[in-house]
């Protein structure tokens, strides 16, 4: 009778839908994009800008500022040389590149599945997973949760392997990048990540010979030319804008009528690196614009951002668990230490048509994404992972940003229940 009501209430009052909330906006200011454009012509003094971010991470002497975290990653992986065939514990869901860069260093990736709840690997799993081949293990806290590090490190201190914690989903802001106890952190600045710079990333390091190992690896590289920064910059300027409310579903009709998914289409946009050789796009040294526009990012990003996003994301987790046990919508990651929802996902299946009512009623709902989960080779001792499997097997990704008032978030959550009852 409930549902009725609202579908009732909707028909007759239609959600402003001529505008759409995008899946995703761009977490940069029109101001800080235009200061990326023309750090492309005056870089200014970059030993200041890097310092400057570095010192958020411990300082130059513990972190390194690279061009992405699959450089980061890979810089490390070629510092380390661990002998072919070595075994590396990697969180079930990443992106596939984290796993094509294990496989092209000779190591073999061993997924652990994540509890549902906390989107942590159980020490349990570790310990199935661990062989005598295993030399490290990397943690990815995923969708903006936060994963306790310490008793996966005593786990590792105990079986003598390292330990890197991928936070490309979970940076919380410039003032709060509390000192981490992996071996090894890496933090995105990509382009649909939090404070992003359109690229960049940082890679803390506890050892400081394997940093100077790194350093002077990525040393050799070329820099990126201010040229392609250029592009990037003009590129995300261009889907900044077209990411406008009022302008959004203008661009997802005339994409369709191109004869294009909109759908794939759009996530494609928004991928970081333009499609080749994976090992030679993530060999480069940022460009000195990039490091000038995360340092520019680094004074300006306000942490009332994030806070806004946290707040909006509990009151839209605590909205959609109303409800009987057996209708509560699944989200995972609700007993996460701590979620700053840089993307917020349901386990549920919506259709096509369940999609199209969504983002008619104002919201971009989407089922693609670009993670994978991971398939585990088959002489390794790691089983399959069936948790994360049948997650990602029915999963949505609703748009929540801190740009949405509460009324947008009840609106979505009510919209999003009568969907899960249409089904
Ligand atoms: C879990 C995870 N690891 C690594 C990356 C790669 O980050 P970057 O684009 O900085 O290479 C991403 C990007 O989304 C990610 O989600």
């Amino acid at each position: 009778m409930k549902t009725f009501e609202i579908a009732t209430q909707f028909r007759q009052r239609p959600y402003r839908a001529s505008v759409m909330w995008p899946r995703k906006l761009l977490d940069i200011t029109w101001p800080n994009l235009l200061c990326g454009g023309l750090r492309c012509l005056w870089p200014g003094n970059i030993s200041k800008h890097e310092t400057n971010i570095l010192n958020c991470f411990g300082g130059p002497e513990k972190a390194l500022v690279c061009l992405s975290v699959r450089s980061g990653f890979d810089l490390l992986l070629q510092s380390l040389q661990l002998p072919a065939g070595s075994e590396v514990i990697m969180s079930a869901v990443t992106i596939p590149d984290m796993v094509r860069i294990v496989k092209h260093h000779g190591l073999v990736p061993v997924p652990v599945d994540l509890d549902f709840e906390t989107l942590a690997p159980p020490i349990q799993s570790l310990t199935q997973a661990r062989t005598a081949r295993t030399k490290l293990i990397v943690i990815a806290p995923l969708f903006g949760t936060s994963i306790p590090m310490e008793p996966i490190i005593t786990f590792a201190r105990e079986n003598n392997v390292l330990v890197v914690e991928d936070c490309a989903q979970s940076f919380r802001g410039w003032d709060n990048i509390q000192s981490t106890i992996a071996d090894v952190s890496l933090y995105s600045f990509g382009p649909i990540k939090t404070s992003t710079a359109l690229g960049g990333a940082v890679a803390t390091v506890h050892d400081e010979r394997l940093l100077s190992q790194m350093r002077r690896v990525q040393a050799s590289y070329p820099l990126q030319s201010r040229f392609e920064y250029a592009q990037k910059v003009m590129k995300y300027s261009l889907l900044k804008l077209a990411s406008a409310r009022s302008i959004y579903s203008i661009v997802f009709s005339l994409i369709k009528m191109l004869g294009r998914d909109p759908d794939t289409t759009i996530n494609q946009l928004a991928k970081n690196f333009s499609p080749g050789e994976l090992i030679k796009r993530i060999r480069a040294r940022p460009a000195k614009a990039l490091v000038a526009l995360l340092a520019r990012q680094q004074k300006t990003y306000p942490t009332s951002r994030i806070n806004q996003r946290m707040n909006l994301g509990k009151r839209l987790t605590s909205q959609l668990r109303q409800g009987s046990p057996e209708h509560m919508i699944l989200i995972p990651g609700t007993a996460a230490s701590e979620h700053s929802h840089w993307v917020f996902p349901l386990k549920v299946a919506i259709s096509d048509r369940g999609l199209s009512r969504l983002r008619k009623n104002g919201f971009d709902v989407t089922t693609k994404h670009n993670l994978t989960v991971i398939d585990s080779a088959e002489d390794t001792i790691g089983g399959d992972v069936p948790g994360m499997r049948d997650l990602f097997s029915r999963i949505a990704f609703l748009p929540v940003y801190p740009e949405f008032s509460s009324a947008d978030i009840d609106m979505l959550a009510q919209l999003i229940q009568q969907e899960v009852s249409i089904e």
